[in-house]
């Protein structure tokens, strides 16, 4: 039985407008459905299903009746990478028909009073909530992100659950807002060298497949983990899997034998091998290389200036990243050194919901596991998958470098 504030029962009533009592019987009815005893205020939203290509007309109609309800967000609400760069989309290529649905999208968020900052590390960007806060969170790997490395506490929202959450500034204390369901379900011995950002993803898209919605707990990892490698990893375990918080003994905020629950599993990892070899694809000639999945923070932007060591690509190169972090990339001479390179670093958007292959592109490069997994199934592209070092070489190189 769910307890309700007396101003959450307002909001059910209807006191606060239609769109507000329609968000609040969303978030009661995911209570009712998870046995929540009780709501709780959220610190921030992280709101998904921006792009144009998978909201279509019914999405964008669902969100512009919302706003005509008159529903506000009342806590800060960041947003998802939408389907293209909302201002280089010309130079990029985009159709002047999708950038028009695009940007009413954009539009029908700001209307809702959604920050539309259209990235999924919000949290390089002005959303970063602390140790212990209660959040809800849409995108997986943001949600990994927050819950596992900032050890705030959110549950894998959907996109209206998410919306719902900013509307009324609630959402239910079930899951991962709960102390015992953040307990690790499976322990995983890692015992091959894991080193670079491919490494990271193709560990995380194991035990992704393994742990599916349960809580891993990582030992042996070494000192090569930093937060680009812990973005890598939790967002490949939210692709192949749906794991929403692991722990990283001696790195992740939470992580402590007390926190291993009693019937946990145990894995082990030793090879890679096999996470390559389902991640990779066989083709040569590289249409795009893409890095910034989940969009790349100024180390990962750096990183590719400095592999790029003044060569010019032959094959188009991008790096998405959030457009405040591009800001900061101009401001440090990354981006002109990318731009004179032949590459560009892209804002607002991700290639996974973005129109590809009418931009052109059949096959792509990643070291982003997240990023391989998905893109053959939603955006009908070949992937080849390895380091960073690789990528850049197969852009110099126009293929992929065996
Ligand atoms: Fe972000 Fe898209 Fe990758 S939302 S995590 S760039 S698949």
């Amino acid at each position: 039985m769910i307890r309700l504030s007396s101003e959450e029962q307002a909001y059910l009533s209807g006191a606060f407008g239609p769109g507000a009592q329609q968000a609040m019987e969303i978030i009661v009815a995911l209570g009712r459905i998870y046995s929540a005893e009780r709501l709780v205020p959220v610190g921030s939203v992280q709101v998904a299903g921006v792009s144009y290509r998978n909201l279509g007309e019914a999405g964008l109609d669902f969100l512009r009746r919302w706003a005509a309800q008159g529903a506000q967000v009342r806590v800060p609400t960041t947003l998802n990478p939408a389907g293209m760069d909302l201002t280089a989309w010309r130079e990029l290529g985009f159709s002047e028909e999708f950038a028009r649905r695009q940007q009413e999208v954009i539009a029908a968020y700001r209307r809702l009073g959604v920050r539309t900052t259209c990235t999924c590390t919000p949290y390089l960007a002005g959303n970063r909530p602390g140790l212990g806060e209660h959040v809800a969170w849409a995108e997986s790997s943001a949600v990994s992100y927050a819950n596992a490395v900032l050890g705030a506490r959110t549950n894998r929202e959907g996109g209206p659950s998410a919306l719902a959450a900013a509307i009324t500034g609630r959402t239910a204390a079930y899951g991962l807002h709960r102390d015992e369901n953040r307990r690790a379900t499976l322990v995983v011995e890692v015992r091959c060298p894991v080193r670079s950002q491919a490494d990271f993803g193709a560990l995380g898209y194991l035990v992704g497949q393994a742990a599916r919605n349960g809580v891993p707990y990582f030992v042996g990892l070494g000192d090569e983990v930093s937060a680009v490698s812990l973005k890598a990893i939790g967002a490949a375990m939210a692709a192949s899997g749906a794991v929403a918080l692991y722990h990283v003994a001696g790195v992740t905020p939470e992580a402590g034998r007390h926190i291993i629950a009693p019937d946990h599993r145990t894995m082990v990892v030793d090879d890679l091998r096999p996470a390559y070899r389902a991640l990779d694809s066989a083709t040569r000639s590289i249409d795009l290389v893409w890095f910034g999945c989940p969009h790349a923070g100024l180390e990962e932007i750096e990183e590719v200036v400095r592999l790029l060591d003044g060569r010019r690509v032959r094959t188009p190169l991008w790096i998405t990243t959030a457009r405040e972090v591009r800001r900061r990339a101009v401001e440090e001479g990354l981006v002109a050194a990318i731009e004179a390179a032949g590459g560009r670093v892209v804002s607002d958007m991700c290639a996974v919901v973005a129109p590809m292959r009418e931009l052109g592109f059949r096959t792509l490069a990643t070291p982003s596991a997240k990023g391989a997994f998905y893109l053959p199934s939603h955006a009908g592209v070949q992937v080849r998958y390895g380091d960073v070092r690789r990528c850049v070489e197969a852009a110099v190189r126009g293929s992929w470098p065996e």
